[in-house]
């Protein structure tokens, strides 16, 4: 038995070194943790159970039978993070570069198979010089099952991705169907095709970094919903992700406990300016209406003009959506109504309850955007409002303006409550905007026609600048002063607590793509 055992610890030692010394060195000069360091950092200390530690690769080509490493460059398992079950897979970029192998594939697919079954996040770990070279569509194939198993689980168990190395090739489409994909900077790309087959086929010289690093894929193309700085962030940042969800979709995300005070907070009575042409910033709205130190943005470099991501709010998980006035005065265009669209989705999958603070000044008018398809674009952030079954609450914290006004979350489109600062505009247009179409004429037959516009500016103002039309109407549940509007959320989210909605049957809507 003593040799039997033996056998036994050698293997898993030699499994545990992954491609050997000389390559682990490799990948701490680069300041990239291993994937088993990487596991060990994100999972609770001793919680990690490991699956398929001894598979090797099954390929004959290419000398490939003499060269065989435990694990096959993934490690896959199950542990806690904060005391919850998770799956994860880590990458391992010191066998064969973590590329992806038929049975590198099979390891992955068993534990989506297996969170899928039991309900609970997938987390992976990328860090892969893409397909294994030298399996040609056997690697191929192995993606595809993976891809489609993303698709199986995708609303049903949240899916995060930590890119940690490269990602290249069909690679991307894997994380770009989880929900949340981080990136950490300097270490780690993701691109379709690499900067020397640009070159051939463009012409354009471009480094990898430019073409598909954490900075491109925040800030230009959205890709990546999160940048950390090093590995240790961005694991952290993982962990922290994933505090505000459930498990999966028949589960709500965990309650901190909380008890209800005066929740009175002064400092939101003097965010708003009073001309409403000056921006300020919606952070500051978001900060004194949560929990201390509770938010965790996503996206936050990109489509600046608006703003998501989670917080706590009397110790509930919740979505936050917001119009930022100090980025293109917090404007509507193809990029935030897909952002917009994408997250609304996400916590209605997940029964993470949606809050808006609206101020917007309707949809970004020009040829760009027209071009660029905003209608479509729009119509997703409309669709994914509309469609969503959580708890829904709107505050308009100052305007409101034409289709903007619906698409934000409006009582018209199914939120639940809605609120309105004493600051609100609520109405087609701005003021000045309303009174040039509709009193052209009184404005070109006037002696002074800089004064008539002026006066016709104010009686549109002094109808619709306000949120009292819409409240004698119904479409606004409640004028609120600021200061209340903490403790008045906390209410509205703790009444609409059992919200059940259901929608008649139907296989799945059509959101427009
Ligand atoms: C097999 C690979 C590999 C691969 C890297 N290696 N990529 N082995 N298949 N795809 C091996 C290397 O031979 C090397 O082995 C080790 O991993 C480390 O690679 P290096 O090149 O030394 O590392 P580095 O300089 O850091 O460069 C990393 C890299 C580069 C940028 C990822 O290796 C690279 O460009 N690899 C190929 C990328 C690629 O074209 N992949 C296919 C994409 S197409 P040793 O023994 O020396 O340690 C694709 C299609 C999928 O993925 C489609 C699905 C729909």
């Amino acid at each position: 038995m003593q040799d039997k055992i033996k056998t036994l610890n050698d293997k898993l030692t030699q499994a545990y070194l992954g491609g050997g010394q000389a390559r682990i060195g490799k990948q701490h000069e680069k300041k990239k943790l291993t994937a088993r360091e990487r596991v060990d950092y994100l999972m609770d200390e001793g919680s990690f159970e490991e699956i398929g530690a001894l598979v090797t690769h099954r390929t004959k080509d290419f000398g490939m039978e003499n060269q065989k490493f435990y694990g096959d460059g993934v490690i896959t398992g199950y542990g806690t993070v904060d005391g919850r079950l998770v799956y994860v897979f880590a990458q391992d970029f010191t066998v064969f570069g973590g590329s992806l192998s038929e049975t590198h594939a099979e390891k992955i697919c068993k534990i989506m198979d297996l969170a899928i079954k039991v309900g609970a996040p997938l987390i992976g770990l990328n860090d892969s010089g893409g397909a294994r070279i030298q399996e040609g569509v056997r690697s191929l194939g192995g993606y595809a099952d993976i891809f489609y198993r993303n698709v199986q689980a995708s609303g049903v168990i949240p899916q995060i991705s930590a890119i940690m190395g490269p990602c290249a090739g069909g690679a991307v489409y894997s994380p770009a169907m989880t929900d949340f994909t981080i990136m950490v900077q300097d270490t780690s790309y993701m691109f379709v095709t690499g900067p020397n087959v640009v070159k051939t086929v463009t012409n354009e010289e471009v480094s990898s970094e430019e073409l598909g690093g954490a900075s491109t894929h925040s800030v230009k193309s959205g890709v990546a919903h999160k940048t950390a700085s090093n590995d240790i962030e961005c694991l952290e940042s993982v962990k922290q992700l994933l505090s505000y969800m459930p498990q999966s979709n028949i589960e709500k995300a965990l309650d901190i406990p909380f008890e209800l005070q005066d929740e009175i907070r002064d400092v939101l009575s003097n965010i708003v300016p009073d001309n409403a042409n000056k921006p300020y910033d919606m952070h500051d709205v978001i900060s004194g209406i949560i929990d201390p130190d509770s938010f965790y943005e996503i996206h936050k470099d990109y489509a600046e003009n608006i703003i998501v991501g989670f917080a706590r709010l009397g110790g509930k998980s919740i979505g936050i959506v917001a119009n930022q006035p100090m980025f293109l005065a917090g404007v509507l265009d193809v990029n935030s109504s897909k952002k917009g669209a994408r997250f609304v989705r996400f916590c209605d999958a997940f029964n993470i309850p949606l809050l808006v603070l609206e101020d917007v000044p309707g949809f970004l008018p020009g040829t760009d955007q027209e071009w660029n398809g905003i209608i479509v674009h729009g119509a997703k952030l409309l669709y994914a409002f509309s469609e969503a079954t959580v708890p829904r609450v709107t505050v308009i914290t100052r305007k409101a303006y034409g289709g903007a006004y619906d698409v934000m979350n409006s009582k018209h489109i199914g939120a639940d409550m809605n609120f309105a600062w004493p600051s609100a505009e609520i109405a087609v247009m701005g003021a000045k905007g309303a009174a040039e179409i509709i009193f052209k004429r009184d404005i070109q037959a006037a002696e002074d026609k800089e004064a008539k516009w002026k006066e016709k500016e104010a009686e549109y103002a002094d109808l619709f600048a306000n949120p009292y039309s819409a409240a004698e109407r119904g479409f606004i549940d409640e004028v609120i002063l600021p200061k209340d509007t903490r403790r008045k959320l906390i209410k509205a989210f703790a009444m609409l607590e059992d919200k059940d909605v259901n929608r008649p049957k139907r296989k799945h809507g059509n959101i427009p793509l």
